[in-house]
């Protein structure tokens, strides 16, 4: 049975559901300029801003994401791309600019450049803002697609939207009103709340629980492919064996070595 929706907001968060095929009307300015204000109300560590955001308008740019994210067409045609950049390239730069590297020296401080604590805090901070846009985006009636595959292909990644070392591409998002085809598709489903939402420690599945924690959420899958017999081969096989989460380790590898070298 439905859940009652007792707010604007509950519902919009309730009935948001990613959206991959677009309608090929541009988004007005005026919502294009809600989405990155949203984007940038969200909280961020010490309200600094560990974050940047790229809108990719070059169709060129858009054609090659498709290739370097795993062939996913749908890029191409997404009228709004933004690209989340976790970021501490400013602070880095402000810092040299202030002259704090002989301020430490002077107090007998280290001085110490961006590490990998200061790269989760920004990704952190760049994917509550992504999560704000796609929030603000679903209550203008304009659908969302995150693009994980992002992170692979760094080397591709960097050269095409010239990002310096202290600067890494947490996620994409493409975004684009509904057709009225898309807007009948049924929302996908959740793992029960008991396998998710624990009281004041973690809880580890029972071996026996494993089948009513999967229930119907991967029912609907393409059946069993490459030899594979149950729903954990199937999906080790399709997603955390595959060519494209092996490019995403590689490439997430190279970034952190730059980081933090
Ligand atoms: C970090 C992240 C990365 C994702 N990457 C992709 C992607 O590369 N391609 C895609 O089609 N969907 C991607 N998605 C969307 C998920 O597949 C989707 O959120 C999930 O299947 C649940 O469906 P729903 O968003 O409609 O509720 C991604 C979502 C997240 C949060």
């Amino acid at each position: 049975m439905p859940r009652e929706q007792p707010n604007e907001t509950l519902r919009v968060l309730d009935n948001r559901s990613s959206l991959r095929g677009y309608h090929s009307r541009s988004l007005t300015e005026d919502h294009k300029d809600w989405i990155i204000h949203s984007a940038m109300r969200a909280p961020t560590a010490g309200n600094m801003m560990h974050y940047s955001i790229i809108e990719v308008s070059d169709q060129e740019k858009k054609d090659r994401l498709v290739e370097t994210c795993d062939n996913q067409p749908f890029i191409a045609k997404a009228p709004l791309v933004l690209l989340f950049l976790a970021d501490m390239q400013r602070w880095y730069d402000y810092f040299e600019h202030a002259d704090v590297p002989e301020f430490c020296e002077s107090k007998g401080m280290e001085y110490v450049t961006p590490q990998e604590s200061d790269l989760l805090l920004a990704c952190c901070d760049a994917l509550i803002a992504a999560q704000n846009a796609v929030i603000a985006a679903e209550s203008l009636g304009i659908g969302s697609c995150y693009i994980g595959d992002i992170m692979e292909n760094i080397e591709t990644h960097r050269e095409m939207f010239s990002l310096p070392r202290w600067v890494f591409p947490i996620s994409l998002v493409c975004f684009g009103y509904r057709t009225e085809r898309e807007e009948e598709r049924p929302q996908s489903s959740r793992f029960p709340r008991e396998f998710v939402y624990f009281e004041d420690e973690y809880s580890h599945v029972d071996s026996k629980a494993f089948e009513k924690m999967l229930g119907e959420h991967f029912g609907k899958t393409d059946g069993f492919s490459g030899g594979t017999q149950n729903i954990g081969q199937a999906i080790y096989w399709r997603k955390t064996g595959s060519d494209f989460a092996a490019e995403m380790r590689r490439s997430v590898k190279v970034a952190l070595e730059d980081w933090s070298e």
